[in-house]
């Protein structure tokens, strides 16, 4: 008798002291979006308290915190991650300073000189026109999706990532050169015909998406980080890299961008060429034999000093992020369970900064571009972007 009632009562302290899977996959959350709330309300209080629209990028070696000017090709991270708090939480705190980092992109809209306006006006208008009922966003999106589609090379079939007439990439030689990024400004353009009714933007997307296709990708499935079109021709040039380790080799957030953008380009097209792509990255990334037990990318696939090359957490959470999206196409695949486990490894200690840490941004351990010798070993606001992105979208799977 004294047995039983003691296994009873074992088995009682275990019921209720282990949480269901269920509530630990709902403490999980929860523990993140505290840690969000937490480091972006110190942000934005040190942005609020210079008087100024600050925008924060990364930290510098000193560990001060490095802001961009509205038309850096990250601007739109930060207002992007202010969203996403406030479409996490509900607290309606967040919204006015979201319009206010978000409409201080306005001018961004006329931006031709570089292809970087889908990150910039994607992250802040768009989200601020789902997830702020910001309907009147819907113009500046469009026009955005303008001066965008001005980079179409209509007989190469892409849109020109760089000028090549100017700064370091005016020393490589290239006439019309495009990288894999490239596929990351595509929703503005999918998203802009659906808003407008011009069909336009989104046949260019689908165009620059088939050509890349065609291009970008080696026979392993991997891809090139720069590829050089001539633009009266659309022969190719050159396959090179400008942020990898060598030309043949695989840069780690190269991977990520092709993963989410043809993820992104089966969302509006259905088109099922896309979503085998995503898959066959998936298979060339989770199968490589340089990737990490915890899932976290070395910055490029090849990097010479494998074991010892920095990771880029930025890579892993776009990654994460994708995953979750096509997961909700293909359920049985089990591309949640590898999503799951990035972000329960992103959230954990080794990548997840202690609150009042790292610049106040969210992780630690990106890379922005080796090569440049730039931003090594880093926050990014890009890593936190898509970091939050994956928990958003982890979530809303989660309660179904
Ligand atoms: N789009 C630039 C980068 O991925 O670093």
């Amino acid at each position: 008798m004294r047995t039983t009632l003691s296994t009873l009562a074992i088995s009682l302290f275990i019921l209720t002291s282990c949480n269901s899977p269920k509530q630990m996959e709902t403490d999980f959350i929860q523990n993140n979006i505290d840690n969000i709330v937490a480091q972006h309300t110190l942000q934005t209080d040190l942005i609020e308290q210079s008087g100024k629209i600050l925008n924060p990028r990364t930290i510098r070696k000193d560990g001060s915190i490095s802001y961009v000017p509205i038309n850096d090709w990250c601007s739109g991270f930060f207002p992007g991650n202010i969203w996403l708090t406030y479409e996490l939480t509900g607290d309606k705190k967040w919204l006015p300073l979201a319009e206010k980092y978000t409409e201080d992109l306005d001018s961004v809209k006329h931006l031709k000189w570089h292809h970087d306006v889908g990150f910039m006006i994607g992250c802040s208008y768009l989200n601020g026109y789902r997830m702020g009922g910001k309907k009147e966003y819907k113009d500046v999106i469009i026009e955005a999706a303008k001066s965008l589609s001005t980079r179409f090379r209509p007989h190469a079939g892409v849109i020109q990532s760089w000028d090549a007439d100017k700064g370091w990439q005016g020393k490589r030689g290239w006439k019309c050169p495009v990288i894999i990024d490239n596929m990351m400004n595509l929703e503005l353009l999918f998203e802009a015909t659906a808003l407008s009714g011009d069909s336009t933007f989104h046949n260019v997307a689908v165009k620059h998406a088939d050509t890349t296709l065609k291009h970008q990708f080696r026979n392993d499935n991997s891809c090139y980080h720069v590829i050089d079109y001539d633009p009266q021709t659309g022969e190719v040039r050159g396959k090179q890299t400008a942020q990898g380790y060598a030309h043949e080799s695989i840069w780690a957030r190269g991977q990520a961008w092709a993963i989410y953008g043809y993820t992104v380009c089966y969302r509006y097209t259905k088109d099922k060429r896309y979503l085998d792509q995503a898959e066959k990255i998936y298979d060339l990334i989770f199968k490589h034999k340089n990737l990490p037990q915890d899932l976290v990318p070395y910055w490029d696939y090849d990097a010479p000093n494998i074991p010892n090359a920095p990771r880029d957490a930025s890579a892993a959470a776009c990654t994460a992020s994708a995953l979750y999206e096509m997961s909700s196409y293909l359920p049985t695949k089990g591309y949640k369970l590898t999503a799951d486990q990035i972000m329960e490894n992103l959230s954990s200690p080794a990548y997840r900064a202690k609150v009042g840490t790292n610049g106040n941004f969210i992780l630690m351990h990106s890379v922005g571009s080796i090569p440049h010798g730039a931003e090594i070993d880093v926050p990014l606001n890009y890593a936190d972007y898509y970091f939050i992105e994956g928990l958003m979208r982890k979530r809303n799977l989660d309660k179904k």
